[in-house]
């Protein structure tokens, strides 16, 4: 019966006709089906005569067989094709490296904090903090500078908006870590207000301190490590042991020259800023202003309750970035402050 091949062949290409299973199995009901084509030859057989029903039957039996072989055939088809489309949608190269977890580290101006933190733990000094919205008061007034006072220019202070956009009367972001001396002697005497003799302070006060200023040396942010020493016989001798003893330890150098340099700050009398320099090397002879110092001044204790016939001592004010300039080599201090990757990771 040639018009069985035919048949078959019909089928093969109605099945490669289709992608999805769902639609091969419609077109195996044109075949197949219960009204299927080849259904109906078999159901035909029983019209015709005996000793041809024989022969038609095999044929039609043999032309059924090759239509399911066709049919499972291109239902494996199908499927293999299902699964490749699957496999390089999930294509997961392995022979690609590994993505690392970066690893962090200490920025070098914390580095140095934590150093200058570690070197005045080992000689008796806590630790004191503040804000840095500071209020007028600690910032100036507590510290010997009146509203008038010429000095509060030495500073070009960032002022703050009130909601209706004028500047705010009594804060700032502080200019100085030096309002921490203010706050930490009020707190000290009242805590021992009733006792005889006030221990000693020995404090330094870390933090970020604010100013209108850029240059190689100066940055808007910076960081200030404030030092606060005050007991019944603390001297000017004291206060330069412990700055070159300190400066000694930070650099790890006896071949540093530090010099006290007579400079005016309305809450220390006598006052200096620290220099130093390296001896030998590239930058022979070249001083960098890295503190401020002096003794605290009697207006300052005496507005924190302190006598000073009884109390004195000295205070400073250190600029740890300028010391890390100095520790690692830098030149441009707003190098600390950009954020790039690739300078900061020399530190970690
Ligand atoms: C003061 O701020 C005083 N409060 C220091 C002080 C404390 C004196 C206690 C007496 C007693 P001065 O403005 O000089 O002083 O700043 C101190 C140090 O901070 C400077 O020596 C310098 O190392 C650093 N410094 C100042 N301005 C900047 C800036 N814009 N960027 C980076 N470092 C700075
Ligand atoms: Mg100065």
């Amino acid at each position: 019966m040639q018009n069985l091949d035919a048949l078959i062949a019909e089928a093969k290409s109605a099945f490669a006709a289709v992608t999805d299973p769902d639609a091969l199995e419609q077109v195996k009901a044109r075949f197949l089906g219960r009204n299927g084509e080849i259904t109906g030859l078999l159901k035909a057989l029983s019209t015709l005569p005996l000793e041809e029903k024989k022969s038609a039957g095999a044929a039609i039996n043999r032309a059924k067989t090759a239509v399911e072989e066709a049919l499972a055939g291109r239902r494996e088809d199908i499927k293999q094709a299902a699964l490749k489309a699957r496999l390089a949608e999930e294509a997961l190269d392995v022979t690609l490296p590994g993505r690392k977890a970066n690893k962090g580290g200490l920025h070098p101006v914390t580095l140095v904090m934590e150093r200058i933190e570690a070197l005045f733990a080992s000689i008796g000094f806590t630790v004191a903090d503040g804000p840095e919205i500071e209020e007028d008061f600690y910032n100036f007034t507590a510290l010997n500078t009146p509203e008038d006072h010429p000095a509060r220019s030495m500073h070009d202070t960032f002022y703050l908006l009130d909601e209706k956009g004028e500047v705010a009367q009594n804060v700032l972001l502080r200019t100085h870590t030096s309002p921490i001396q203010a706050r930490y002697m009020r707190a000290h005497v009242e805590r021992y207000r009733d006792r005889e003799t006030m221990p000693e302070i020995r404090i330094i006060a870390p933090g970020r301190v604010y100013r209108v200023d850029s240059d190689a040396t100066h940055s808007p942010m910076f960081h200030q490590v404030e030092g606060l020493w005050i007991g019944e016989c603390v001297s000017f001798a004291d206060l330069k042991g412990v700055i070159a003893d300190f400066l000694r330890r930070f650099f790890e150098s006896d071949e540093l020259k530090v010099r006290f340099r007579p400079s005016f700050f309305p809450f220390t009398e006598p006052s200096a800023e620290i220099d130093m320099a390296f001896m030998g090397g590239a930058s022979e002879g070249r001083w960098l202003e890295i503190a401020g110092c002096g003794m605290v001044h009697p207006n300052v204790l005496r507005s924190a309750g302190i006598d000073p016939e009884k109390y004195q001592g000295f205070a400073f004010g250190f600029g740890p970035d300028r010391l890390a300039m100095l520790r690692y080599g830098i030149n441009d201090l707003r190098l600390f402050f950009d954020g790039d990757l690739r300078f900061l990771r020399q530190f970690a």
